[in-house]
């Protein structure tokens, strides 16, 4: 890694310490981010690279924001430029890596509209699934003290403990296992790039089984 990206790198060693965003998570959506710029053309890597790093630099202030207002996406493209304008980075490469911060996520109503952001945004999602998401969901499953499987019907869990804004009303209650049936089950159609729905197809496939056989074992029949 060049200077400018260790700098940004131990920024944001300091902004991440959450479990399931923390560095690791970065540093993983970065390696898929090289990945499938592999089978992109003209990709910018000035421009992704950076994005990929800084990308969740807002996520821990928008968990620990208890008005539900900040969108870490939108506040994360704000506090990159400052960093980027630091680190002397060209105005219009610090437009393009805002760009890919602020259409990173789902919710945040931004459509990734570059090369470089549509990597992102599947490198970002496909750390959600597979058994890096299994893993992931089981660490957050275990900091809100939640149950390996679910007792209740999905529908009426659903509607109870959902509030306006789309946010959990009780983390306790959410388990990887609705989860997985409610949100990670639509990522690889929601995917940009070809190279990421073959990787998140396969990534969901192994997830698959990996939940039937769960809830077998919880039944006790395997
Ligand atoms: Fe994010
Ligand atoms: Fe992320």
């Amino acid at each position: 890694m060049n200077a400018k990206y260790e700098k940004i790198k131990e920024i944001m060693e300091k902004e991440l310490s959450c479990s399931a965003h923390n560095l690791d998570h970065v540093l993983r959506v970065h390696n898929l981010c090289i990945e499938l710029a592999k089978y992109e053309r003209d990709v910018d890597f000035d421009v992704l690279i950076p994005a990929a790093l800084l990308h969740d630099i807002a996520r821990v202030k928008e968990s620990q924001d208890k008005t539900g207002e900040i969108d870490h996406a939108v506040l994360g493209s704000i506090l990159a430029e400052e960093i980027l304008n630091d680190l002397n980075y060209k105005k219009e490469k610090i437009e393009g890596i805002k760009h890919c911060i602020i259409a990173h996520r789902f919710r945040s109503g931004n459509e990734p509209q570059t090369i470089e952001a549509k990597i992102l945004f599947d490198a970002d999602k496909l750390d959600a699934i597979g058994s890096v998401g299994i893993a992931r969901s089981f660490m957050l499953a275990g900091q809100f003290g939640q149950s390996l499987s679910r007792k209740d019907e999905l529908n009426d869990y659903l509607t109870q403990n959902t509030s306006e804004n789309g946010r959990l009303k009780d983390v306790s209650k959410h388990s990887p296992m609705i989860e997985y049936e409610v949100k990670f089950k639509e990522i690889p159609e929601k995917l940009h790039t070809q190279k990421a729905k073959e990787i998140g197809t396969d990534r969901l496939k192994f997830m698959d089984e990996y939940f039937k056989r769960l809830t077998l074992e919880i039944e006790g029949i395997r």
